[in-house]
């Protein structure tokens, strides 16, 4: 399953610690949040192959449906016993909000870890104000922050966010001076703003500018790593003081084996799983989908969305791939994947972007939205509801 072709060359000082309040993680590698994904079967298949190594952080969880014991929020924030730290990231809007939800993670013992984001481009979000519209309202930003290192007590808070709403109204300089005010343990930036969505490329220069402008907290750097080689060289670039790895993990969770490899100068090479390999994996990941869920079906169905992930690359007739794309059983996905051509190896084309990569689309912003960065203008809770992603 390993080839040491074009694994990086490491570089000495990249293994580096980076402290999250109390937990150290090394090397510096964090699983990105990503809603519908990140839940705990992905992150423990990830930390699987990481060796432990790294911290995944959970899907984002909306303060509300949290302050609230919605029963699919409870169910979402599940942690595996495995996972040490424990981080679950929570997207709200209300200062108030967020500050029970936080004391409710604080005072129940419901993680280790709080990251905050502040990087959701979706319409119907920014329409109302929220997610990477929310930091252009900078007393607002100040509010939430300050609630939730308050309430979090002695739990770490980080937070994570884009570059801004367009190239005119960047705000990633002004919200990172402010984290740090207000007690926010590191910040990771997503190198792109809300208008670029999943476009263009990540702006690492951004990167590298926010290390700059915060030097006193961690900075983690995000936005197209798509292997191991990508994430040192994007620590070497920026000086970020770690990674943060999204859709390069899709339908690839070895990907923790090679940056671990990588950070740990082990040039003992890149995972290179065959498809018999990757079938395994997949049946793993539904497998542990449904212990999760507590039903073997609904687990596989979520499986589905895996699918075509997971196959990026391999010669598998479209036929094939719908049928997979379609499975309800354990025995059906088992019974699919047993009439491919197992012994395929990697394929190269499999390597490089995956997932998202739409872009530039105009945002929207409720009326007014820019004529002030510095007014008290709140957010409805609407901006909170049915969100997903970053
Ligand atoms: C399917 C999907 C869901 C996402 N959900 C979230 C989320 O819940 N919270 C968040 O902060 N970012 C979310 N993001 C953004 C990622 O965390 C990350 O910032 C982005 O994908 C850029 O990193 P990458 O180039 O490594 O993918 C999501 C991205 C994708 C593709």
């Amino acid at each position: 399953m390993r080839d040491n072709e074009g694994m990086p060359t490491p570089s000495p000082t990249v293994n580096t610690v980076l402290p999250i309040g109390p937990h150290a993680v090394q090397p510096p590698v964090v699983l990105a949040p990503m809603a519908g994904i990140t839940n705990a079967p992905f992150r423990t298949l990830c930390r699987e192959f990481s060796g432990g190594k790294g911290l995944f952080v959970s899907e984002m969880i909306t303060t509300r449906a949290l302050v609230e014991r919605n029963e699919k929020t409870m169910q979402l924030i599940r942690f595996d016993a495995t996972e040490q730290p424990r981080s679950i990231q929570l997207y709200g809007v209300d200062p108030v909000t967020v500050g029970k939800a936080v004391r409710m993670i604080a005072e129940e013992g419901l993680a280790d870890h709080i990251d905050l984001n502040f990087g959701c481009p979706v319409p119907k979000v920014t329409r109302k104000g929220g997610g990477s519209a929310l930091p252009y309202k900078r007393n607002l930003l100040r509010s939430i922050l300050r609630e939730a290192v308050s309430g979090a007590g002695e739990l770490p808070v980080t937070m994570k966010m884009r570059k801004g709403i367009d190239d005119d109204h960047l705000t990633y300089l002004d919200a990172g001076r402010i984290a740090v005010e207000e007690g926010v343990t590191a910040i990771a930036l997503h190198g792109r703003t809300a208008a670029q969505h999943y476009g263009g490329t990540a702006d690492w220069d951004a990167i590298a500018r926010l290390k700059e402008h915060v030097p006193e907290i961690p900075v983690l750097g995000n936005g197209d790593i798509w292997s191991a080689g990508d994430a040192l060289r994007m620590v070497r670039e920026t000086g970020c003081d770690g990674v943060v790895v999204g859709r390069g993990c899709l339908g690839r969770p070895w990907l923790f084996a090679d940056l671990v490899a990588a950070f740990e100068g082990r040039a003992d090479a890149l995972a290179r799983p065959t498809l018999r390999e990757v079938a395994g994996i997949m049946v793993r990941h539904a497998t542990l989908l449904g212990e999760w869920i507590g039903d073997e079906s609904r687990g596989v169905i979520d499986f589905r969305k895996h699918v075509a992930w997971y196959l990026k690359g391999f010669a598998v007739g479209s036929e094939m791939r719908g049928r997979l794309a379609i499975t309800s059983s354990l025995e059906d996905l088992r019974a699919g994947l047993d009439e491919l051509d197992l012994d395929q190896p990697w394929p190269t084309g499999a390597d490089g972007p995956r997932g998202r990569t739409s872009g530039n689309n105009r945002v929207v912003l409720p009326d007014g939205w820019l004529k002030d960065p510095h007014d008290c203008a709140g957010v409805g809770e609407e901006a909170e509801l049915d969100t997903s992603g970053g």
